[in-house]
């Protein structure tokens, strides 16, 4: 592509920077017809291939089906929810309203304020040990939205990218949106949802770009241990393949399971890794749409470009409350963690005396997984049934990519829990 302009016939013409084209002087509008712009003159819109092929989310999808039949005056118990049923922590409010009513609601730097990104960098050295500078740090509307830079920042056509299942469900839809192919190595209840060293080794290609790590996992609620994990990233750094880990449920940890990041293993391990974080699940700021990574410089200097041309910066005033979130109290985790393992305990105790149903206990996040093989169901099936009938909404395991199951959330009252896990019994029961 020349730097001169060559004007080609339709009245575009191509220009510098290369690779954009740049209408002509002699462009002109096409001219008005009846039927263009709108569905009702029986438009044929074009949807690109990569939204095309897109699935929506299913949990959002159950969630917003769930609301809808609340709203119209049924008695729905939801398990469906991704989010903590406790309120943000005061401190943190506080400091994002004070922020907000001194006027501090203009553009922030693209990849968050000074501030901000220094107290993330010191979360990593004083919780994980990891030493970043805050330049490798990038704030992101959200962990889905961190997710997203980093997949299109890292992958292209032609990469893999190796996830496990069940998996969030994002992940292969974000790789997809990418350009890039999802390798799906399937894990079942049997190994606690862990991808075992063997499965990796086989699944790695000259191509494989990414692995995408999420410990403690959405939906599976399945935690790594540090020598397993350890194991899966020398495997990566072997084979040259980056890491991306999504340690977004990493405060949330019940049986004395710990979490170690596979970037603190050694320098190699650091320098393969990108951590995506957020302030959703340990803060309960899933509607504040703040998020986090931490990248080799390269890697958080693409992202930051890529962001600075899509989103901007995430909320000014809610990245005040986030720098009140890492540096305030934390106290509000211990009881909510107490709370959240009594439940958990309460619930797998149900799910295993239920006739066809097997689950194996969680240790991290807010999820529980049971197999639901030995109800002759599948998921989807299941769980639109059990919703029709006994108004439980539950999450199909199809969503991600293991149709055996299904996802229960107890990020919802005991009373709450009580309820739905009576009503399901009564539905597993009826079923012959
Ligand atoms: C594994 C995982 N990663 C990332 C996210 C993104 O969270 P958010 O975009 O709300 O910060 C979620 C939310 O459910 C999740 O479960």
């Amino acid at each position: 592509m020349g730097s001169t302009k060559d004007t080609i016939p339709d009245g575009l013409s191509r220009g510098s920077p290369a690779g954009i084209l740049t209408r002509g002087q002699n462009f002109r509008l096409p001219p008005a017809s009846p039927s263009a712009g709108s569905a009702r003159f029986g438009m044929n819109y074009k949807i690109a291939h990569r939204a095309a092929s897109l699935s929506p989310s299913l949990t959002l999808a159950i969630d917003s089906k769930a609301k809808q039949m609340k709203a119209e005056g049924h008695d729905v118990v939801g398990f469906g929810a991704g989010e903590p049923d406790f309120d943000t922590p005061q401190h943190i409010k506080d400091a994002a309203a004070q922020a907000l009513t001194a006027g501090f609601t203009k553009y922030t730097p693209s990849s968050g304020i000074p501030e901000l990104r220094l107290a993330i960098a010191q979360k990593f050295e004083r919780e994980n040990g990891l030493k970043y500078d805050p330049s490798q740090i990038i704030v992101s509307n959200g962990g889905k939205h961190s997710c997203y830079n980093v997949i299109l920042a890292t992958c292209q056509e032609g990469d893999e990218v190796i996830i496990p299942s069940p998996y969030w469900l994002s992940y292969p839809e974000m790789v997809k949106l990418a350009g890039a192919t999802p390798v799906i190595l399937p894990t079942t209840d049997a190994t606690e949802f862990k991808v075992t060293p063997e499965q990796l080794k086989s699944a790695i290609t000259p191509n494989t770009r990414l692995f995408i790590l999420n410990s403690p996992s959405n939906p599976t609620g399945s935690v790594y241990t540090p020598a397993e994990l350890r194991v899966l990233a020398d495997l990566c750094v072997e084979r040259g393949v980056l890491i991306m880990s999504d340690e977004i449920y990493e405060h949330l940890l019940y049986d004395g399971a710990v979490h170690q990041s596979v970037a603190s293993f050694g320098p190699r391990h650091f320098e393969h890794t990108i951590i995506v974080h957020g302030f959703a699940k340990a803060w309960s700021m899933t509607g504040w749409r703040l998020g986090f990574l931490a990248a080799p410089k390269p890697i958080a200097a693409a992202i930051d470009a890529v962001q600075s041309h899509s989103t901007s910066n995430p909320c000014s005033f809610a990245q005040k409350g986030g720098v009140a979130a890492l540096n305030g109290p934390q106290d509000h985790l211990p009881v909510w963690l107490a709370e959240y393992s009594k439940r958990r305990r309460y619930a797998w105790e149900r799910l295993n005396a239920m006739p066809g149903i097997t689950c194996v206990n969680a240790k991290g996040a807010f999820y529980l997984f049971p197999n639901i093989t030995g109800t002759g169901l599948k998921s989807r099936d299941f769980c639109a049934r059990l919703l029709e009938q006994e108004k439980v909404a539950a999450v199909p395991g199809i969503a991600f990519g293991a149709d055996d199951f299904i996802r229960l959330s107890y990020a919802t009252s005991l009373a709450n829990i009580e309820k739905g896990l009576d009503r399901m019994e009564k539905f597993v029961k009826n079923l012959k």
